[in-house]
């Protein structure tokens, strides 16, 4: 698949970067464009060399939302037959962890996809936002659930049925992004992309997938899960030598094993 939307790139040997590129729409997003960033992010999940990804927009937009356009004329019987929006969320299915380097419009659909991310770093120009009830609709992929989970419902409320955006600022004092960064934003997404493809990858996986657990299941099962992935990373050749590098003052030498 030759891509028209999204460029990849390999800013490090170990970290895939996919950057959303429909510059003239301030990267709307369209079917067209999922399929390929599903496809780039799979490859990646694919590639033994890859530990992280990185996935970013311009400067000016991350997304400004689903596209409006290629939106406007669907009917109910188009939209529920070919179950519009179902392959958006493929993203939350891929195993390694996936940063969003935030810059600029995070709306609507822009917004649901970067919350599709395991981490989110803002720069001071994101806003972030759900303006769907402007248009007449609501958000479709996300934006009622994560976003509700990640800033509670008082403030998800009042986004979702006033259509105003948060800052950067307020969206990091709320939780919803892990922090603003000053400077190069994909850079330091690249930079945290690397130290996490540097650890052992297996323990990474169970990491993201023990956290995500949070949000499906009751505390006790979590913890129920989070405990027998523990003790099942003790069948790990990661665990040995990261045990055995600590007590021997040295660093780890992970193999992903
Ligand atoms: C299609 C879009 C678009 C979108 C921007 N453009 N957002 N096209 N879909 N979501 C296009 C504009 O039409 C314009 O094209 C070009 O990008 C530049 O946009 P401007 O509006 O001229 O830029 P600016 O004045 O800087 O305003 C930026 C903006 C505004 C505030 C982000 O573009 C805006 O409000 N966009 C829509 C935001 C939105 O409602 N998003 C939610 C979509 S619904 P031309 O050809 O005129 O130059 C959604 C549903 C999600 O996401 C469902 C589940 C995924």
């Amino acid at each position: 698949l030759s891509y028209e939307h999204i460029l990849v790139s390999q800013p490090k040997p170990n970290v895939t970067q996919i950057t959303l590129n429909r510059p003239k729409a301030l990267n709307a997003l369209n079917s067209a464009l999922f399929h390929e960033l599903n496809d780039a992010a799979e490859k990646a999940d694919e590639d033994e060399a890859i530990g992280a990804i990185v996935l970013t927009g311009s400067e000016k937009a991350f997304a400004a939302g689903a596209d409006i356009k290629e939106m406007r004329d669907k009917t109910f019987q188009s939209a529920y037959k070919n179950n519009f929006l179902g392959h958006w969320t493929k993203l939350t299915t891929i195993r390694k962890p996936i940063i969003a380097a935030v810059s600029g419009h995070a709306l609507g659909g822009g917004a649901e996809l970067a919350m599709m991310c395991d981490i989110i770093l803002a720069a001071p120009s994101a806003n972030f936002g759900q303006p769907e009830i402007n248009l007449g609709v609501i958000p479709g992929a996300g934006g009622t659930q994560r976003l509700t989970k990640a800033l509670g419902k008082s403030l998800a409320m009042e986004l979702v049925l006033t259509g105003r955006g948060l800052t950067a600022a307020e969206a990091a004092s709320r939780g919803l992004v892990s922090r603003v960064v000053e400077g190069d934003v994909v850079a330091e997404a690249v930079k945290v992309a690397e130290k996490i493809a540097s650890k052992g990858s297996i323990a990474v996986q169970a990491g993201k997938e023990a956290v995500n657990a949070s949000f499906e299941l009751n505390l006790a099962e979590g913890l129920r899960f989070e405990r027998r992935m523990f003790q099942a990373l003790f069948a790990t050749k990661d665990q040995k030598e990261g045990m055995a590098a600590f007590a021997e003052k040295r660093k780890a030498q992970f193999t992903n094993e």
